[in-house]
């Protein structure tokens, strides 16, 4: 069974509408930051899952959100929580050729889904081909130093508790975790280098690179995330088609 239809109740649940504390204050700022114009735009949510960027996106005027994602229980959810005609759902898995023509989209966001990919280069050239010229692409990971951090951090017992391997920065094999609900999630280990190198080598032009940082907003609020300040958490890739 696909692993996200299994905890798709529970990270639907999680994410809402408006995020868990370190999308509202660490991630969605750096995301919107350097989102650009949106309205009037066609965008493609890569790995919609319960569709949380596709309505925020939506809501901040852009023209069509194709929405895709290969779990279909978090496609329903997605569904029952908005039925905005601007966004399309459908079921596409993106790691294949998409079921989109050439140039399709100003912008694509991919949130938190290639982490969950073996391959990263179909993706690479199949972005590169349905977006427009000039067309943007917004990659959001997490950090490639985040699992070695904290299995640096963490003794054995923790580790083992969370992580059913210990691993390393180059260590590219796949990494089981225990994640939402303490359900196993396959991601795939890669360095900052595999990332740029792909998508550069696909054609497209790296921007920014953006690591969002704890401020003291979220510092305040919540002191245990001190701890946690030391690890990069999340990476932001910008890329342009020019
Ligand atoms: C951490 S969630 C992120 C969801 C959403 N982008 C967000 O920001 O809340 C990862 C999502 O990637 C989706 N996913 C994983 N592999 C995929 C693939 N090959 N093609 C499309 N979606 C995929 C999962 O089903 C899940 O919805």
């Amino acid at each position: 069974m696909n692993q996200w239809n299994k905890i798709a109740h529970y990270y639907d649940q999680l994410m809402s509408d408006d995020g868990d504390i370190i999308r509202q204050y660490l991630y969605d700022p750096a995301i919107l930051n350097n989102l650009d114009h949106v309205k009037g735009k066609t965008i493609l949510d890569a790995g919609c899952g319960n569709g949380y960027w596709s309505r925020k996106l939506a809501f901040m005027g852009a023209k069509k959100i194709y929405a895709i994602d290969t779990s279909s229980k978090l496609l329903e959810h997605a569904r029952k929580r908005t039925n905005n005609v601007n966004i399309q759902y459908s079921t596409a898995d993106i790691a294949k050729h998409l079921p989109f023509d050439e140039s399709s989209f100003d912008i694509i966001i991919s949130n938190l889904v290639l982490d969950y990919l073996s391959d990263l280069e179909t993706t690479a050239l199949e972005f590169f081909r349905v977006l427009k010229p000039d067309g943007i692409l917004i990659v959001g990971i997490q950090h490639p130093l985040y699992h070695l951090g904290y299995s640096l951090k963490q003794n054995p017992k923790q580790l083992s508790k969370k992580y059913k391997e210990s691993f390393g920065y180059f260590d590219r094999a796949p990494l089981t975790k225990l994640s939402f609900e303490n359900m196993p999630l396959t991601i795939f280990n890669r360095t900052f280098g595999d990332y740029i190198n792909t998508f550069t080598l696909a054609g497209l032009n790296l921007l920014k690179v953006i690591e969002p940082e704890y401020n003291e907003v979220i510092l305040n609020l919540h002191p245990e995330y001190n701890q946690k300040r030391m690890i990069p958490r999340f990476l932001i890739l910008k890329f342009k088609k020019n």
